[in-house]
């Protein structure tokens, strides 16, 4: 008889740990009716143990929506696109995927008419100390305001400048060149997103950039996007993972953020397979 599929909270905020389903086989229909409300609810899913291979990782995530090529294609699996490769693992002198993923708060995609949904991402090698990913709710941050505050913010609308965001996120990086604005537009998204799902609203303002609020001079703008920031990164919205090889997470990108840590490079391997499964612009 299969095991029970049984739901353990991981923090206060946000997570469940999932026992009783094996991403590698197919996801009968009314058990992904419970994996798929756990999602809705807990915002992120860790799956124990588990060995997938490229296709099986790819069947598992295209059941909670169609998958996407991400913006890095460079760093795509070479049989299957839709596979993100995050990893320092150098192969024949060629590095296999990403060696540096997002170390810094952030949701997928919120430069993009229709960010991603979610993504399932697979830990297969993992070091033993560092590499460790943070999530954090922003449903939880969002219920955290005062009424008057949501009242303030729950029409406003920000700029997302990706050129901008390069800055912020890579400042060791050379500037980008002023061309890249042909390339990555302005985007402007809400502040307060409504979940397409569950009909809650989360903030969605990504992470520590000082997006430009639509309507407001800077003077007033700054400002109120540092206070959001400041209660959307509270540690109490927040879960830590520490990786062990064989764990998975499910993500929910319409209400979580996520960032990665830094780990020794030179003396440890990390080597983790993302599937991004795309969504609809934000409203
Ligand atoms: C990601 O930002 O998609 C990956 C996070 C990680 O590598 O821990």
């Amino acid at each position: 008889m299969p095991a029970a599929i049984r739901f353990s909270p991981l923090s206060r905020a946000l997570g469940a740990r999932v026992s009783g389903i094996d991403l590698s086989r197919p996801l009968p229909q009314t058990d992904y009716e419970k994996v798929h409300a756990a999602w809705m609810r807990f915002g992120i899913l860790l799956f124990r143990d588990q060995a997938v291979t490229p296709e099986q990782h790819v069947a598992f995530a295209q059941r909670f929506g169609e998958l996407m090529v991400y913006t890095r294609s460079e760093n795509a699996h070479s049989t299957f696109p839709e596979l993100l490769v995050l990893s320092n693992v150098v192969d024949n002198g060629k590095p296999i995927g990403a060696a540096i993923s997002g170390r810094y708060w952030h949701t997928d995609g919120h430069f993009l008419d229709s960010p991603p949904a979610g993504s399932l991402l697979h830990g297969k090698e993992v070091p033993p100390e560092g590499g460790d990913t943070f999530f954090a709710s922003m449903t939880a941050a969002y219920d955290a305001l005062s009424p008057r505050l949501r009242a303030r913010i729950d029409a406003l609308r920000i700029v997302i400048d990706r050129v901008q965001t390069l800055r912020y996120h890579y400042p060791e990086r050379a500037a980008p060149p002023a061309n890249q604005k042909d390339k990555w537009p302005d985007k402007v998204q809400p502040l307060v997103r409504t979940h397409p799902v569950t009909g809650r609203k989360a903030l969605y303002l990504g992470g520590l950039v000082p997006w430009r609020i639509v309507g407001l001079p800077v003077s007033r703008s700054e400002p109120l996007m540092k206070a959001l920031q400041r209660v959307a990164l509270n540690p109490r919205f927040q879960y830590r993972h520490h990786w062990r090889a064989g764990d998975a997470i499910l993500w929910d990108n319409r209400c979580v953020i996520h960032r990665a840590t830094d780990y020794d490079m030179a003396r440890f391997r990390r080597m983790m397979v993302r599937a991004t499964i795309a969504g609809d612009a934000a409203y």
